[in-house]
């Protein structure tokens, strides 16, 4: 039986009515913050494609952190710019790397504050890119060692989450591995098992000044136009050890978010990239469109593709719009 019994509208006519049967919500635990932090500077400095985002030194990042945790905001992850880089990226595991530091500042200021860190190569090598380079040629099994220890670093420094963002292959395995072997097997890895070679991370590499100096990252990250692809990358490293499986970016991508979580039962993290953000910024801005809403709409429908976990720039904005 159809219209005139059956009437859609009826549900929508009082605004308490339409709170009641809304399928979707945005929690405060769902959401967690990006963060840089860098060596070398005294101020936080703004990330200019990436409007209300900074760099920030290592107290002014303690202090945000401890805006956010005031706020109801209980975890980010950190991505650390160093001040100088070198052809192995050695910035990155060091003890007294910038993330190292920053982390154990932040664990021994606000323990309850979840740290997640992005392990991976590309903000400290002179290079640009996520492996070790051989003669033109980003080399996976070499890379491994490297981005085992820098996990075991920001491990030894006070670490919450893993989270490997440089899409060599086994990368999940060798992780698991120096972890486990080193007293940090209750530690969870959050991997970026679906990350696409994507234009939407500009205004990121401006930010962390990681752009590769030659090539593309197209030989390890995905192609755009890849679905079935993304289960392989998600079972195997489902099997290597993962905990949380993250795609990214989202907005684009909400497709494979959905697919993968109704075929996996582990949770399902997707990243909201730089370039989301930056372009509801700059259309904002602009006067074109009306960021909170946007923001909120976007957010809102990633959760519904099936996110578990977001992770955006915009999640302290919306800690204060609507929690
Ligand atoms: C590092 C890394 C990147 C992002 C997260 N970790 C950049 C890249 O792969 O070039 C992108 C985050 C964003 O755009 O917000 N590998
Ligand atoms: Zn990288």
């Amino acid at each position: 039986m159809g219209f005139p019994f059956q009437r859609c509208r009826r549900l929508r006519h009082h605004p308490a009515v339409r709170d009641l049967i809304r399928e979707t919500h945005l929690n405060p635990q769902d959401l967690i913050m990006p963060l840089f932090v860098a060596e070398g500077i005294s101020e936080p400095q703004p990330i200019t494609s990436m409007p209300g985002c900074f760099r920030y030194p290592i107290k002014n990042l303690v202090q945000e952190c401890r805006r956010l945790f005031n706020m109801g905001l209980k975890a980010a992850i950190l991505f650390g710019i160093p001040k100088t880089k070198n052809t192995e990226g050695s910035g990155a595991w060091k003890k007294d790397g910038i993330i190292q530091k920053a982390v154990s500042e932040i664990k021994q200021t606000i323990p309850g504050f979840l740290v997640i860190t992005d392990v991976c190569l590309c903000e400290y090598t002179s290079h640009g890119h996520c492996g070790v380079v051989k003669d033109g040629e980003i080399v996976n099994d070499d890379s491994l060692v490297l981005l085992a220890n820098t996990a075991l670093s920001h491990a030894a420094a006070g670490a919450d989450v893993i989270a490997p963002s440089d899409m060599m292959d086994g990368r999940i395995a060798a992780i698991r591995t120096i972890l486990d072997e080193n007293g940090y097997s209750h530690l969870p890895v959050m991997a970026y098992s679906v990350k696409y070679a994507s234009s939407f991370y500009g205004p990121f590499r401006d930010a962390a000044g990681s752009t590769p100096q030659f090539g593309d990252r197209k030989s390890y990250q995905m192609d755009s136009a890849n679905r079935r692809e993304a289960f392989r990358e998600v079972f195997l490293d489902i099997d290597e050890g993962a905990d949380i499986i993250m795609i990214k970016p989202a907005l684009a991508y909400l497709d494979i978010i959905s697919h993968i979580h109704d075929v996996i039962n582990y949770p399902v993290a997707a990243f909201n990239v730089s370039g989301e953000f930056a372009m509801v910024k700059a259309a904002a801005a602009n006067g074109w469109i009306d960021e909170k809403n946007i923001a909120i709409e976007i957010l809102t429908s990633i959760k519904r593709a099936g996110a578990d976990i977001i992770i955006s720039y915009h999640a302290k904005d919306i800690f204060q719009w609507i929690f």
